[in-house]
């Protein structure tokens, strides 16, 4: 069986852009199947640091096959300042990267929709990345105001498109504003078509049809990885909804995401921090909103990616994890960002919630439920040393493995790399 999934398990930012950096080596293809230039992976290669959110992680590696998949949603100009970014620094990109035909644009309107929806002073905002991903899903599951980046390569039809969808935008922008508060702004279908005919021209080389070149690919025997692009608490459908994204981050979205049927993967590789964070609204029964959140998010320089937003730091909550390693199928857990906890006299794992004076053993996924959850901790010994630089397990002090084992006893699976920094290097691999 030749696909490898790595999925996040928590509320994303796991750092799986470093496993599936580690990973690639051994992969023909990297493919993202779901969401937008809403993630954010961050690589670091010794003193060098790339930050992508649109493009696979893959991409680094000028002999893998880098893949975007049709279940994504693609904001063009974004794409191509990746691109030039990494052009720029020496990284060539040219036939290893391609994009679906099938995958979704994201236009100016719809980051005009989310701004207005998001600002309003009404309480309904979610906290989005602003990046147009719910209003293009939107559109998408609509039909009839979506456009398919293979439709950009047909000027007329495009111009077409616009001049139809346009219109009705600025008109829907408008209403939206009118209970917002927020000045909306108006969309020119003529100046949006001019200005994306304009980065049709430069993707045109990248655009064909994926599924296809996926399934000659594993014809051929090749190796695929698949790359979540949000974290599993994240999914539109078994996630902390409404506090969510708009795309499946879950394997499951694999499928619909790329048209490569799921019997393909034959292994799941969930990504764990060894605490939680979160960015944007929502529940998040283990938050520390104190000194130890506070040097959490010092230490683990937790600020968003793709929006620098702080990210909210709580303790490692097993309930949470378990949930999401049962939906997503892992195999096996990898335990990130472990060096950040070294220094703190003791560390609480989240072992059961009460839920309105009840003790219950599972994780309510409707964030309606599960902003009432108490979480129930259990304490363990912290460990004062630097462990930056331990390269197998017997190198880490006995806290720490202490602190590793209970996380697989907890989660119910079995820990295949910890990784004790950002660097490559800083990885202790048990498999
Ligand atoms: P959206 O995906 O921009 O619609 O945002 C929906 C929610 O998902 C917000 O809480 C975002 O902060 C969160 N989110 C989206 N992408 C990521 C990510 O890559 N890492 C962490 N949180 C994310």
């Amino acid at each position: 069986m030749p696909a490898t999934c790595v999925v996040g398990l928590q509320w994303g930012d796991e750092a799986k852009g470093k496993i599936v950096d580690l990973l690639s080596d051994d992969h023909d293809f990297v493919v993202r199947y779901n969401g937008g230039a809403n993630a954010g992976h961050t690589i670091v290669w010794g003193s060098r640091t790339f930050r992508l959110s649109l493009l696979p992680t893959g991409v680094l590696k000028p002999a893998v096959k880098s893949v975007i998949g049709n279940g994504v949603v693609v904001y063009p100009p974004r794409f191509l300042e990746e691109v030039d970014s990494l052009a720029a620094a020496g990284i060539p990109v040219g036939d290893n990267l391609t994009v679906s035909d099938h995958a979704h644009v994201i236009f100016p309107y719809h980051m005009e929709e989310e701004r207005v929806v998001e600002g309003a002073s009404d309480g309904g905002a979610l906290g989005t990345t602003g990046r147009g991903i719910g209003p293009c899903y939107q559109d998408k599951v609509g039909r009839r105001f979506a456009v398919r980046v293979g439709e950009l390569l047909d000027e007329d039809h495009l111009r077409e498109r616009l001049q139809f969808i346009v219109p009705y935008k600025n008109r829907l922008i408008t209403a939206l504003a009118g209970t917002s508060g927020v000045a909306p702004k108006a969309f020119d279908p003529k100046q949006v078509a001019d200005e994306f005919i304009g980065y049709a021209g430069r993707m045109r080389p990248f655009v064909t049809d994926t599924s296809r070149q996926l399934h000659a690919g594993l014809a051929a025997g090749k190796n695929i990885l698949f790359e979540a692009a949000q974290g599993s608490l994240l999914d539109v459908d078994h996630g902390s909804y409404p506090y969510v994204t708009s795309s499946s981050s879950l394997p499951s979205g694999i499928w619909g995401g790329t048209g490569v049927p799921s019997r393909q993967v034959a292994r799941i590789i969930g990504v764990v921090k060894a605490y939680t964070t979160r960015v944007g609204r929502g529940p998040f029964p283990t938050e520390l909103a104190d000194a130890t959140g506070e040097r959490i998010r010092k230490v683990g320089r937790e600020f968003g990616t793709v929006t620098g937003r702080p990210r909210r730091c709580g303790w490692f909550d097993a309930m949470a994890v378990r949930y999401t390693a049962q939906l997503s199928g892992a195999d096996e857990i990898t335990v990130m960002l472990l060096d950040v906890l070294s220094g703190l006299p003791e560390l609480k794992l989240c072992v059961g919630y009460t839920l309105d004076g009840v003790d219950i053993d599972y994780f309510p996924s409707d964030a309606y439920r599960l902003e009432r959850c108490v979480p129930r901790y259990e304490t363990l010994p912290g460990w004062v040393e630097d462990i930056s630089t331990c390269r197998t397990l017997a190198d880490l002090p006995a806290a720490a493995r202490r602190y590793v084992d209970r996380i697989s006893e907890l989660a119910g699976l079995s820990v295949a790399v910890v990784s004790v920094g950002p660097d490559r290097d800083q990885t202790i691999r048990l498999r």
